[in-house]
């Protein structure tokens, strides 16, 4: 069942809605078309209780101020880092012979998540079925210097077997470049609840992007033998710690793992993660090559729904996509291309399984 109601208004007015879609399992999940945002995932736990299992804000006014976290939203045109394509430095990419230079927004020649205004701080058009919301927004020629005018549509549903389902279509009338995702911050003992490091994650992985200050250097590492080894499950505070230089470099988990080879592009199961004690799972399905495990190592004591406040690595953000910097990797197996009128397409679940 779906409702909706307003959700206030951004700073120039413009009025933003929550969408509500309940499932027959008295779950919830609510998005805005502010940023195509996943606001709250509301489970019905067995003793009849609901426990929120994602970070997020009260308002639109919220989520429009904060410039970094990207709490929830859909992340576009290119999710992750995009650094630079030639000797300036500056961050870019080639395509058919012509250069885009993209905004610095790291200050350390990188461009992150679509740039000084991505997807997340767009109003979406909307349109709901019995169990799902379809977003979809225009991004136009030379919006954040991308070519081509971009339309992406996300179709999130939320059936009783509590599983969202995320689907992306982007279409352009120029070649040019996407990889989007969304950016949920789990945490499956309740948004509000604080320390995340004793979840269990498991990444069906045997190699990461090496990384240097967060960017992707080209290079892919083993994970076996390191902290960065989750084939068999671990808690997150487990190995945090470790002298790793790219656990030290970012504060914790920040990396993307490249996942097993996937030539159909079938819907497979590549992670899981598991509450302290065991009682919400999530399971994450995807046809998607890559996944970024993020611990909120940005975080620093934010004020959240309900006031809660969200301290660092209070939570666990599982992003799928093309590996990042793809454009400017030839040897990474998918391109980020999409040739003008050609669709690109891709599914990822977040399926949760409440005891
Ligand atoms: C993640 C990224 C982090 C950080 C975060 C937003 O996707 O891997 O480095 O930028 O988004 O704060």
């Amino acid at each position: 069942m779906v409702t909706i109601k307003p959700f206030g208004k951004l700073a120039d007015g413009t009025e933003v809605d929550l969408i509500a879609i309940q499932n027959s399992s008295g779950s919830t999940l609510e998005v805005t078309n502010y940023g195509a945002c996943v606001t709250s995932i509301k489970l019905k736990m067995a003793d009849g209780s609901i426990r929120d299992v994602v970070l997020g804000y009260d308002t639109p006014a919220e989520y429009e101020a904060d410039k970094d976290t990207y709490f929830g939203a859909t992340i576009g045109r290119i999710a992750n880092r995009i650094n630079a394509c030639d000797d300036t430095g500056k961050p870019g990419f080639i395509l058919n012979g012509k250069t885009y230079y993209l905004a610095d927004t790291s200050g350390n020649g990188a461009s992150l998540h679509g740039g000084v205004i991505g997807f997340d701080q767009k109003v979406f058009d909307y349109t709901t079925g019995d169990d799902y919301v379809e977003f979809k927004y225009t991004s136009p020629d030379g919006e954040e210097n991308y070519p081509g005018n971009l339309t992406l549509t996300v179709r999130m549903t939320f059936g009783g077997d509590n599983a969202l389902k995320i689907e992306y279509d982007a279409v352009s009338d120029k070649d040019t470049i996407c990889n989007p995702t969304n950016h949920c911050y789990f945490n499956l003992a309740g948004h509000d609840s604080g320390i995340n490091l004793k979840h269990k994650v498991c990444i069906d992985s045997d190699q990461i992007n090496e990384l240097l200050q967060n960017i992707v250097t080209g290079k892919i590492s083993d994970v076996a033998g390191t902290a960065y080894d989750f084939n068999e499950p671990h808690e997150i505070g487990e190995r945090i710690e470790d002298s790793h230089y790219q656990l030290v470099d970012s504060k914790g988990y920040d990396c993307n793992y490249i996942l097993k080879p996937n030539p159909t592009k079938e819907i497979r199961q590549v992670a899981w993660a598991e509450s302290p004690t065991g009682d919400v799972r999530l399971n994450v399905l995807t046809d998607a090559e890559g996944i970024q495990l993020y611990t909120g190592n940005f975080l620093d004591g934010r004020k959240g729904k309900g006031g809660a406040i969200y301290n660092f690595r209070n939570a666990v953000c599982l992003e799928t996509q093309i590996l990042p910097n793809a454009i400017n990797m030839p040897h990474f197996p998918t391109s980020s291309v999409i040739k003008a009128g050609e669709h690109f397409n891709s599914t990822t679940i977040y399926a949760f399984d409440v005891k």
